[in-house]
């Protein structure tokens, strides 16, 4: 098949474009930097002629409420306007557990997204993700207030960024189920435990406490809705061949640049800094 992957450059897009491709498919990766831009809808066209399947991985560069909202809206509708011209036939979408349970900028940009694709015409799957291991350290840095870690007391749930792209890819190449899927990692921790392994495995000291007058991105969160953790969601299954520990992930923490997760830092074009300025804004 001729798959076509937006935002293909990105954590999960390239791995999910490395599985696709090995599995014989024409996976062809879609971003700014090859000359396809969901925003102005520069390249949509020519990149979508034979395509059987749109995987849309993309994110926004800014998290600031006004532009997440701008970036996910117009370029969800764009999207599935090329789709319905070059009659695409299945538009696979990758959004966040609990996105409907939470009240910040950028889960209300993601839902615009998810009912925008519900309502194009286009057969369609949504894959609800909880966050990824790769994520834990940024959850630590937003969360930083004068070298202090504060984090709201709530469980979560996370999982490996290839769990993801594999869970994708078996979507990408079964029917549409015109619905949301969930996935959710293997073990279910407080945010501040799963940060806490993550800065420990950096040999990074700051201090973590637990805050109830904390947000999770700007998002209130508690437990009482399972908002992060995803209750209907199922375990990513590669996790359940082998269940993930942070050190399983990572066998040899000493050697960080050979650690493919979560502590592996992929080269972002955007810094996640600047991302964090752009959502305080
Ligand atoms: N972080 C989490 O824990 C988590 C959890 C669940 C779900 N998700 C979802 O996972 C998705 C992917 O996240 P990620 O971390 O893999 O993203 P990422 O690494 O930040 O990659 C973003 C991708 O979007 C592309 N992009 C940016 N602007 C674009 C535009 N105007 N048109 C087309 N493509 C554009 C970038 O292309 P260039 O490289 O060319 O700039 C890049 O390929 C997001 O939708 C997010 O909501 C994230």
């Amino acid at each position: 098949m001729k798959i076509v992957i937006i935002g293909g450059t990105g954590l999960i897009g390239k791995k999910l474009t490395s599985i696709l491709s090995a599995a014989g498919h024409e996976a062809i990766p879609a971003s700014p930097s090859s000359g396809v831009n969901t925003l102005t809808g520069e390249g949509l066209a020519a990149a979508f002629t034979g395509a059987d399947v749109v995987v849309d991985v993309s994110n926004s560069p800014s998290f600031a409420p006004d532009e997440v909202m701008a970036f996910f809206s117009t370029s969800a509708n764009n999207v599935a306007a090329a789709e319905k011209a070059a009659g695409v036939k299945h538009h696979v979408a990758l959004s966040v557990v609990g996105t409907n349970r939470m009240d910040s900028g950028y889960m209300k940009a993601k839902i615009a997204q998810e009912k925008i694709i519900a309502g194009s015409g286009i057969p369609y799957t949504i894959l609800r993700a909880t966050q990824f291991y790769e994520f834990l350290p940024a959850i630590g840095d937003f969360s930083t207030v004068d070298g202090v870690v504060h984090l709201p007391p709530v469980h979560m749930q996370p999982l490996a960024a290839a769990d993801v792209s594999a869970e994708l890819a078996r979507i990408a190449e079964a029917a549409p189920v015109n619905g949301i899927v969930e996935v959710a990692g293997p073990e279910k921790l407080t945010i501040a435990e799963f940060v806490q392994r993550a800065l420990a495995a950096k040999k990074d000291p700051r201090k973590i406490v637990a805050d109830p007058g904390s947000t999770y991105f700007g998002a209130r969160v508690d437990d009482q809705q399972d908002r992060l953790s995803g209750l209907k969601a199922k375990r990513s299954s590669m996790s359940d061949r082998a269940p993930w520990t942070l050190q399983e992930a990572c066998p040899s923490l000493k050697v960080q640049e050979s650690c493919q997760s979560p502590f592996h830092d992929e080269p972002h074009k955007i810094p996640l800094l600047q991302i964090f300025r752009n959502l305080r804004h």
